[in-house]
């Protein structure tokens, strides 16, 4: 375990202890020495080395811990943590997607065409005929 010597921390500071034997957590823009709590977490010793490094505020608020564990962490309080070295969160962009036309006429006059061309075929057999047969 490391000493608390000063009071505000970056990330980067925090980051440096996260081990089993010295752990460190960012909670709500505080910063908790929790290597003692470690073993007596109800949650398991697990979920919290995998919080470190980071800002863990909303897995510890997505857990919904009770005002008795907020109680306990005061007990780990070590420092404030520089908001500055917190990355801020990542602006999604979504992918371009191909240009889609939702203009249907092209579509709807080649289909058009399509049907005309038998419909005509069948139409001049038929005069054809008709002509023929009047003729003899
Ligand atoms: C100094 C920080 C923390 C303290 C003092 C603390 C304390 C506690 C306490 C007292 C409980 C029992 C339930 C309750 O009273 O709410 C608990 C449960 C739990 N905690 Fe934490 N916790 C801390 C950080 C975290 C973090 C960062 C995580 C990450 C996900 C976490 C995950 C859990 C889980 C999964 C449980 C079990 C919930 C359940 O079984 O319903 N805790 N914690």
């Amino acid at each position: 375990m490391a000493s608390h010597g000063k009071r505000v921390y970056t990330l980067a500071d925090v980051a440096a202890h996260s081990s089993r034997n010295d752990c460190w957590l960012v909670i709500g823009g505080k910063v908790y020495d929790v290597t003692k709590f470690l073993e007596d977490h109800p949650g398991g010793d697990e979920v919290l080395l995998a919080s470190v490094g980071k800002d863990s505020t909303n897995d510890f608020e997505d857990i919904g811990h009770t005002k008795n564990a907020r109680a306990i962490m005061a007990q780990y309080f070590a420092g404030e943590i520089d908001a500055a070295s917190i990355p801020k969160k990542i602006k999604y962009t979504p992918p371009k997607q191909p240009f889609y036309n939702q203009d249907k006429t092209p579509q709807f006059i080649l289909k058009l065409v399509q049907l005309l061309i038998p419909v005509t075929i069948l139409a001049l057999a038929l005069s054809v005929r008709i002509y023929t047969t009047q003729s003899t």
